[in-house]
């Protein structure tokens, strides 16, 4: 004989209302930070191959951008430079020089648009004549290396460029041994001792990053990233990093990407009560949005069940190019 079910969690789910009622985690605009890439140029906005609807702006087209983004409800965007080939060097000069188009971009934008939160990724890859995040240097015995020490200087010189060009947080990307604590260093000698610092602090050696590579032409001209970022089998080295890159005094921490190390998340947020960012790479939104493309996922209830599976592993912010459609969906109420 069939026994009626005594417990029936169905009922918790008969409604939109009571749905909403219960529901564990919830999605704002205000959790979102945009990444953005900018060039020079005038009135440019070059489509990206990779990642469709999204552009490589130049300043004044930035700007607007920026501007629609906030009236669409983001708070927050990161941006990343993009010099013209001619000015990557060995040393990534146009990473810390006072008129980068970085820089250059952050005093305008600060100025237009003086709510918006401003992020300033810190790395060298994209300045660097050889794409790498850090100095490349050659060993006695001829052996090429990615060194880690000397590159410490450099990316603190440009965390303090873009903090004095209007960055309110400081994003180091590159994943040098103690960037941290140069850069916290380098802020607090100037006097800087409120901009605060998010680390990506797990950051690991992923496939994922392609598109980004392609948009901002940061591909390493040899070899790969694996010295220096993390290995996709670890997890605990996470935490490690998470606790290391915390004790030199980053005041958030990143885990990125983010789909593939939910649980990475999902470990860190256990291990750390600082504020948990979680980056939804490049790869991650060209897939996606290939998957849209060819009507293979619906796009809206995908993009909000992918943001909502990165807060429920534990990100409390998290950095995606889908923020400015998210936010509009969001605010639009097509969301719930
Ligand atoms: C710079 C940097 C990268 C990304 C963010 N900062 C690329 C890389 O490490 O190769 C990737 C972001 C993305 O894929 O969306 N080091």
């Amino acid at each position: 004989m069939l026994t009626r079910p005594f417990h029936r969690p169905r009922r918790l789910r008969g409604s939109a209302a009571l749905r909403d009622l219960v529901r564990e985690t919830r999605l704002a605009p205000g959790q979102l930070i945009y990444p953005v890439f900018v060039q020079e140029g005038k009135k440019v906005r070059q489509p990206i191959p990779s990642m469709p609807g999204q552009f490589r702006y130049s300043v004044d087209a930035l700007v607007e951008e920026l501007g629609a983004a906030q009236q669409d409800g983001v708070v927050a965007a990161i941006l990343f430079g993009i010099p013209e080939s001619a000015q990557k060097d060995a040393r990534a000069s146009q990473a810390y020089a006072a008129d980068s188009i970085v820089c250059r971009a952050l005093e305008a934008v600060r100025r237009s648009l003086p709510e918006l939160i401003l992020m300033a990724d810190v790395c060298l890859c994209e300045y660097t004549d050889h794409g790498h995040c850090g100095r490349v240097v050659e060993r006695p015995g001829g052996e090429v290396v990615i060194d880690n020490d000397s590159s410490l200087e450099l990316l603190a010189e440009a965390a303090l460029t873009y903090t004095r060009a209007g960055a309110h947080v400081v994003a180091p990307s590159d994943m040098m041994d103690g960037r941290v604590r140069a850069i916290r260093e380098a802020l607090d000698g100037e006097g800087l001792t409120e901009v605060p610092i998010l680390s990506y602090a797990a950051k690991y050696a992923s496939a994922f990053y392609g598109p980004f590579r392609d948009a901002a032409e940061s591909a390493p001209r040899f070899g790969d990233r694996r010295s220096y970022q993390m290995d996709p089998g670890n997890a605990r080295e996470a935490l490690r990093e998470i606790r290391l890159d915390l004790e030199e005094g980053a005041d958030m921490v990143m885990v990125k990407p983010a789909m593939p190390y939910l649980d990475v998340i999902a470990a860190a947020r256990r291990s750390v009560e600082v504020p948990l960012a979680a980056y939804q790479v490049s790869g991650e939104y060209a897939a996606l949005c290939a998957a849209f493309a060819n009507g293979w996922l619906a796009r809206g209830a995908t993009i909000r069940e992918s943001l909502l599976g990165i807060r429920r592993a534990g990100a409390d912010l998290i950095l995606t190019y889908f923020a400015r459609e998210a936010a509009r969906s969001m605010r639009s109420g097509e969301w719930g």
